[in-house]
């Protein structure tokens, strides 16, 4: 039996998303730090098809081989595994207890944060199809523990594909990672209204769909969507003029960030070397965000205005 604390995040999915190189994979590796530090159990997905190293970052002896292995493989390649978009029904055996799971697709960091990666592209040769198995993967899976109810994390590739293709039907909330660039921050408009759209009941593109089948069911998977709201978190902020800019910018969409991650050279020293990413380094701001996070999961406060802006 387990005599952990029941806390407001246990079992909840919070996706990460945001443009290429902002700061996702460094985001979700330190709120997963933060996570373990405040009490949590924590998995990570790592849901990008292209970039690797998170493992690394988080101090884990080896990569984890990915899911899409276990899944049998890309419908393209001749394997299970089919892309959300042709074919939106639910991935076969993706509840699935980490006890059946075995252990070469399972990795834990130093502090205990279990690791995943859905699957990557980079072996997979010329011509090997879309990534939406992958994406399909990071949708569905669901481990479970004994003794344990885990927030989980997934760390998705950059730029707004995944959640386009239904990955935010299965999230509880969205972080957008925002880095000092004007194209992040247009990229944290475009997600919540994307977002708000969903709420707001907008129907998802069908018209590829021959099924009438199919088609209800992905009207019907985007009407159960879990998702409650979508958050904001600053990357990479080398000053308070810099912070302040981007600050203004996102309130004119009254957009509120829920806190910062400042711009640290032991990060992209960690990065470079392939280090785990230190303890100390941001550690503070991230716990900061945890608590924001619990705060927003509370009901205690709501942080975004969930209206799409009229383009
Ligand atoms: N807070 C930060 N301080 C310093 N460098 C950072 C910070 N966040 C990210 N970086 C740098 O930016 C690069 C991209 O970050 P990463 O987390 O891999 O982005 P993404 O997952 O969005 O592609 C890293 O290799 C690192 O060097
Ligand atoms: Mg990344």
């Amino acid at each position: 039996m387990s005599t952990k604390p029941n806390r407001v995040l246990n079992g909840k999915r919070i996706g990460v998303f945001g443009k290429g190189g902002c700061g996702k994979s460094t985001v979700a590796v330190l709120l997963a730090k933060a996570l373990k530090d405040t009490g949590y159990d924590v998995c990570l997905l790592d849901a990008d098809s292209t970039n690797v190293g998170i493992s690394k970052a988080l101090g884990a002896a080896t990569d984890p081989t990915p899911l899409l292995d276990f899944y049998g493989g890309m419908v393209f390649s001749g394997g299970f595994v089919t892309c959300p978009v042709d074919d939106p029904t639910p991935l076969k055996g993706a509840h699935i207890s980490v006890d059946e799971l075995p252990k070469t697709f399972q990795e834990t960091s130093p502090e205990g944060i279990h690791l995943f990666v859905a699957g990557k592209m980079g072996d997979k040769g010329p011509g090997a199809g879309c990534d939406g198995p992958i994406a399909k993967i990071a949708r569905d899976f669901r481990p479970s523990y004994a003794n344990e109810t885990p927030v989980t994390l997934v760390d998705y590739k950059a730029g707004f594909e995944d959640s386009a293709r239904g990955n935010i039907i299965s999230l509880d909330w969205i972080i957008v990672v925002v880095d000092p660039t004007s194209a992040a921050i247009q990229m944290a408009i475009h997600m919540r209204d994307m977002v708000a759209q969903l709420k707001a009941g907008v129907s998802p593109a069908t018209a590829h769909l021959e099924d009438p089948a199919m088609v209800d069911l992905v009207n019907q998977l985007y009407r159960e969507a879990r998702v409650k709201d979508v958050l904001f978190v600053l990357n990479r902020v080398r000053d308070d003029e810099t912070e302040r800019y981007v600050w203004d910018r996102l309130a004119e969409h009254q957009i509120e960030p829920i806190g910062t991650i400042h711009d640290d050279p032991l990060l992209s020293a960690a990065w470079l070397k392939g280090d785990p990413i230190a303890d100390a380094v941001n550690l503070n701001e991230a716990g900061r965000i945890v608590e924001a996070l619990e705060e927003v999961a509370a009901g205690m406060v709501t942080r975004t205005a969930l209206e799409p802006e009229a383009s």
